[in-house]
C-alpha cells in the first residue's frame, strides 16, 4: 500500500463549497465588516509590503493576471481573469484562486478559491474607501452594473457605512430583477432604475462595476453634483474605463497603487502625471480625504494585491477551529529531503 503523505506534505485547501459555509458561518455582513478592518490594517502598513503592477497577459477576449505581494513574513498570489464575454457562454466574467507561503520556508500554508473571496475583498475594499471619502451619513448608493459584484457592494456599504437605499440599473433587466431577488430581506430599501440617470437620483455614493472590454461611458459629466463620492471598480484593463474624463477633471481622485492604476483605471485617460492621493496616505492620516461636503471623491479601484493578502489572512485565521477546509499533498514529502526519487518510489507498483 502507498505510504500516506505525511504533515509537510499537507496544506489546508478551501474549496468554493466551502469558502461558501464559511461566508455564512460567519455571517456575509460580518464577514464583510471584518475584512474591511483586515484590509485597512494591511493599508495601514503600506510600507511593509512588495509591491509591483500585477502581470497581466491580454487577449482580444479578456485578461489573466497574477497579483503577488509579500509583508516579509508572508506571501500571497493570486490567479484571476477578466473576460466580459464569458457571460454569455455561462461563464463568469471574473474567477480566481490564491495562496499565501511562509517567507521563512518558502512553503505554502493555504490555497483557496477566490471568486468568491475578490468580489468579498473587493466590496470589503470600496466600503473601507466610502468610510474615508463619501459624505458623512451617506445613506443612498446606486449601483451601475447589477452583475457578479453587485449584493456584495451593496452589502458592503450597508454594513460599513450604514447605507439604507440601494438603486439599481443594468442594461440587462434580469441582472437588476436577479439583484433585487438576492438583497430581499437584506435591510436594504431597493429600486430597480430605467436609467443610470434615474439611478443616481438622490444618491450620495455612486457605484459602477460593469464589465465591457472598450472605453464606456457609464457616467457623463452632468450626471454628477457636488459632495458625490464615486466608486468606480469596472474600469479595470487597459482600454476599460466607465467614466468620461471631464469627471476626473472635477474630483479629486484616491487611488491603490499609482504605478498600476495610471496603466489599468479610470486614469489611464489622462496624463502619466495626473495628480492622484493614495488611498493609504488617506487610513494613516498622512493626508485628508475628503475636506468638505461639495467636494466630488472618486475611488478608482482596479484591485491591488495587497486586498487579496488581506483576504487570505483573513481566511486563515477564520478557518482556525473549523472543518471548512481539506488537506491536500502538494508539497513533496521525501524522507530524506534530498531523496526525491527515493520518496518517487513509494507508488511505483
Ligand atoms: N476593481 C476591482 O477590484 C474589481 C474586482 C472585481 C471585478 N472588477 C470589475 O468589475 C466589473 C464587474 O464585474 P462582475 O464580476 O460583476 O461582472 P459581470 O459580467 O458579472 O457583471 C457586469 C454587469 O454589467 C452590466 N453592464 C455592461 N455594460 C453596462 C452599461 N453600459 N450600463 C449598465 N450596465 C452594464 C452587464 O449587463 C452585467 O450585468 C468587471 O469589469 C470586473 O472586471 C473590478
Amino acid at each position: 500500500m502507498l505510504q500516506a503523505p505525511s504533515q509537510k506534505a499537507l496544506i489546508p485547501f478551501v474549496s468554493v463549497e466551502n469558502m461558501m459555509r464559511l461566508v455564512h458561518h460567519i455571517g456575509v455582513e460580518a464577514f464583510l465588516e471584518e475584512l474591511a478592518g483586515v484590509i485597512e490594517d494591511d493599508f495601514r502598513r503600506w510600507g511593509a509590503f512588495d509591491k509591483t503592477p500585477r502581470v497581466a497577459s491580454h487577449s482580444r477576449e479578456g485578461v489573466i493576471e497574477l497579483m503577488p505581494t509579500s509583508d516579509g513574513e508572508i506571501y500571497s498570489f493570486k490567479y484571476v481573469n477578466g473576460h466580459p464575454k464569458n457571460m454569455a457562454h455561462g461563464l463568469q466574467t471574473v474567477t480566481a484562486f490564491g495562496l499565501l507561503a511562509e517567507v521563512s520556508t518558502g512553503y505554502p500554508v493555504l490555497l483557496t478559491e477566490m471568486t468568491l473571496l475578490t468580489a468579498l475583498r473587493t466590496a470589503a475594499t470600496s466600503a473601507m474607501a466610502a468610510r474615508h471619502l463619501a459624505r458623512n451619513g451617506a445613506r443612498t448608493m446606486a449601483l451601475i452594473g447589477n452583475g457578479a459584484q453587485a449584493e456584495f457592494q451593496a452589502l458592503a456599504m450597508k454594513a460599513v457605512l450604514g447605507i439604507e437605499h440601494v438603486r439599481l440599473y443594468d442594461i440587462d433587466p434580469a441582472a437588476t430583477e436577479k439583484t433585487i431577488r438576492n438583497l430581499a430581506g437584506s435591510g436594504l430599501s431597493v429600486t430597480g432604475c430605467r436609467s443610470s440617470q434615474a439611478a443616481i437620483e438622490g444618491a450620495e455614493i455612486i457605484t459602477t462595476c460593469t464589465a465591457d472590454k472598450q472605453f464606456a461611458t457609464i457616467l457623463t459629466d452632468n450626471m454628477i453634483g457636488a459632495g458625490v463620492h464615486i466608486n468606480a471598480i469596472g474600469g479595470d484593463c487597459p482600454g476599460k474605463t466607465e467614466l468620461h474624463r471631464d469627471i476626473l477633471l472635477r474630483a479629486d481622485t484616491f487611488v491603490e497603487y499609482p504605478p498600476q492604476t495610471r496603466i489599468e483605471g479610470e486614469i489611464q485617460q489622462m496624463a502619466p502625471d495626473y495628480p492622484v492621493t493614495e488611498l493609504w496616505q488617506v487610513v494613516t492620516g498622512l493626508t485628508h480625504g475628503r475636506r468638505d461636503d461639495r467636494q466630488i471623491t472618486l475611488f478608482d479601484s482596479v484591485g491591488f494585491a495587497i486586498e487579496d493578502f488581506s483576504a487570505l489572512r483573513y481566511v486563515r485565521e477564520r478557518l482556525r477551529g473549523t472543518d471548512f477546509y481539506q488537506e491536500i499533498d502538494i508539497i513533496a514529502d521525501p524522507d530524506d529531503p534530498r531523496d526525491l526519487f527515493g520518496m518517487l518510489q513509494r507508488a511505483k507498483a
